[in-house]
């Protein structure tokens, strides 16, 4: 499939290449943005690159996946954002991460409302699911404000989780 790009009123959602790597490679090592994710070494620019590979596998697989997000004001990539098939629960993840630089504009509720919409009326998801840190406030808003209501906890890759979720409203 040719992966879509979205336009929101500030971003794109455009696919990933090869070649975004080295500058996602330096948003992941900035300090604190795995703060909330299970405990695991700064990924290298290898891992960066195989990140990428995946998700373009993963949208041939599942026709959805992780976008680019890019500000539209530089063109530069600020992060991740989308869909991820996740099969230990069965269920379709929103996921996403941005630049500390980025933090605070509402671009995370743009990128995620932006995949939530595209999961339910192009993928025609029966429901998506957030998986999240109790202590990530700003990501559990994001999650809401998708409208994505708490759920239950989990315990997945050894965290401790809060799962909310949303059904496709037909
Ligand atoms: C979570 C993350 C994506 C949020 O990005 P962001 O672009 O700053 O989020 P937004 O600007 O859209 O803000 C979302 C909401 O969270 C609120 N918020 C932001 N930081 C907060 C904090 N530290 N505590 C409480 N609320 C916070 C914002 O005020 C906003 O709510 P509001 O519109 O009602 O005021 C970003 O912090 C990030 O990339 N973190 C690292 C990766 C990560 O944890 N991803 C999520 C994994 S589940």
């Amino acid at each position: 499939m040719k992966i879509p790009t979205i336009q929101t009123h500030r971003l794109f959602l455009r696919p990933w290449t090869p070649e975004d790597a080295p500058v996602l490679f330096q948003i992941l090592q900035e300090p604190e943005i795995f703060q909330y994710f299970p405990p695991s070494p700064p990924p290298t620019l290898e891992k960066t690159g195989r990140y990428i590979t995946h998700q373009l596998a993963h949208w041939q697989d599942r026709g959805y996946g992780h976008w680019a997000v890019i500000s539209q004001d530089d063109n530069r990539v600020v992060g991740w954002a989308g869909l991820e098939y996740l099969p230990e629960l069965d269920q379709t993840e929103v996921a996403y991460l941005l630049s500390r630089k980025v933090w605070g504009r509402g671009y995370a509720t743009e990128a995620a409302r932006a995949a939530v919409g595209f999961g339910f009326e192009t993928c025609r998801l029966p429901g998506i699911i957030g998986l999240v840190h109790p202590e990530n406030a700003a990501s559990i808003r994001v999650l809401e404000k998708c409208g994505l209501v708490f759920t239950d906890r989990l315990t997945l890759w050894g965290l401790e989780m809060l799962r909310y979720s949303a059904r496709r409203q037909e």
